[in-house]
């Protein structure tokens, strides 16, 4: 509504090329709210040129690489696909101390790579919002911000850092979302950053670890996308699914602590297709999950009806050297020898 109320008030030339520019701009992002996380904690996985080919013949647009992983960055050289680069948690302590070491990351990392599409650079995963790495991770991205900007590349890179639902004291229901106080230290700062740097947060969620966490109270359709109605009514909004719920939960906790202007974008999400209970991790309900989030992140949620939520799924390969449990290795959309592990298009 805005837009074309601004594009009415502009001479015509210039209102074409506006409009233009608008249509152009919904074209390219139409579809392409989607990306794959491309993990690569496997000893059998194919070579970084074949799993490129394979993002394209899927038509994924986007990618997550969790670290600078040389032969990968080779092979995205001129491909397009957008990409959410990793600067790894072993790095931060440097990279927070040192302005030095930041623009050395960047260069050889970023700047080399100036056919390679970068859009995001994700400083740390899932840090430990007390933990001995948290007071380095601001700093840090505050350093790659400056070597960014030096480049002349912060109108195209946005820097920031991926959390997880650990963060919230309350998430029930969404409007309730406030963040744990003894984490505040952590995130103050980082929602400060993050507003003047008008870079979004980045949230690794999973529907599944909520059900599966708390299996007697989390309906499973609520958490698959296919409970039929409206479960969780809040006020004035309802909730058909656990992701909206998440989501919203975390908006509101924004909200209450000066970031009500961020946006978030989903950095993982999944669902593992073996190794848990039978019941619950099976191809079936990984594609039912997977298929419906390709869906769904189209459109908004409740609180944030204005779509589309950009949003990475987790991942592309079943990784045989994750840690952890054994669902940990079959969230993969691929086999490594790239047979799908269930049917899913991205088109
Ligand atoms: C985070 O770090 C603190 C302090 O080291 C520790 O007590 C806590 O268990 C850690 N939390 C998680 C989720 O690892």
């Amino acid at each position: 509504m805005a837009k074309s109320y601004l594009v009415a008030r502009v001479p015509s030339i210039v209102s074409n090329l506006l409009l233009f520019g608008i249509l152009m701009a919904t074209f390219t992002t139409t579809g392409a709210q989607i990306g794959v996380c491309y993990g690569t904690l496997g000893n059998n996985l194919p070579p970084p040129r074949e799993v490129i080919s394979l993002y394209n013949q899927n038509n994924i647009k986007k990618m997550r690489l969790y670290g600078p992983n040389i032969d990968a960055l080779e092979a995205l050289r001129g491909s397009n696909i957008e990409l959410m680069l990793g600067v790894e948690n072993e790095r931060l302590q440097d990279i927070a101390s040192n302005q030095a070491s930041a623009d050395d990351w960047v260069q050889k990392y970023v700047i080399t790579y100036g056919n390679v599409n970068f859009k995001y650079i994700a400083v740390g995963n899932e840090i430990n919002a007390t933990g001995p790495l948290a007071p380095f991770v601001v700093p840090a991205m505050q350093r790659i911000q400056n070597a960014i900007f030096k480049a002349g590349l912060a109108n195209k890179i946005k820097v920031s850092t991926a959390v997880y639902p650990i963060i919230l004291q309350e998430s029930s229901p969404p409007s309730k979302g406030s963040f744990r106080q003894e984490y505040r230290p952590f995130l103050d700062p980082l929602i400060a950053f993050l507003v003047r740097n008008q870079s979004p947060l980045l949230l690794n969620m999973y529907p599944y670890f909520s059900y599966i966490g708390n299996v007697r109270e989390v309906n499973s359709q609520y958490a698959l996308f296919t409970y039929p109605s409206v479960l969780v009514q809040d006020g004035q909004l309802g909730y058909k699914n656990l992701f909206d719920a998440i989501l919203d939960a975390h908006y509101s906790a924004l909200e209450k602590t000066g970031g009500i202007s961020l946006k978030i974008v989903v950095s993982e999400t999944g669902w593992p297709s073996a190794g848990g209970d039978g019941q619950v991790t099976t191809k079936k309900n990984a594609r039912i999950y997977n298929s419906n989030v390709i869906k769904h992140v189209k459109g908004g949620t409740p609180k944030k009806p204005e779509g589309p939520i950009e949003t990475y799924i987790f991942a592309m390969f079943n990784e045989n050297q994750k840690q952890g449990q054994e669902t940990e290795k079959n969230f993969g959309l691929f086999y490594p020898s790239k047979k799908p592990v269930y049917p899913i298009n991205f088109n």
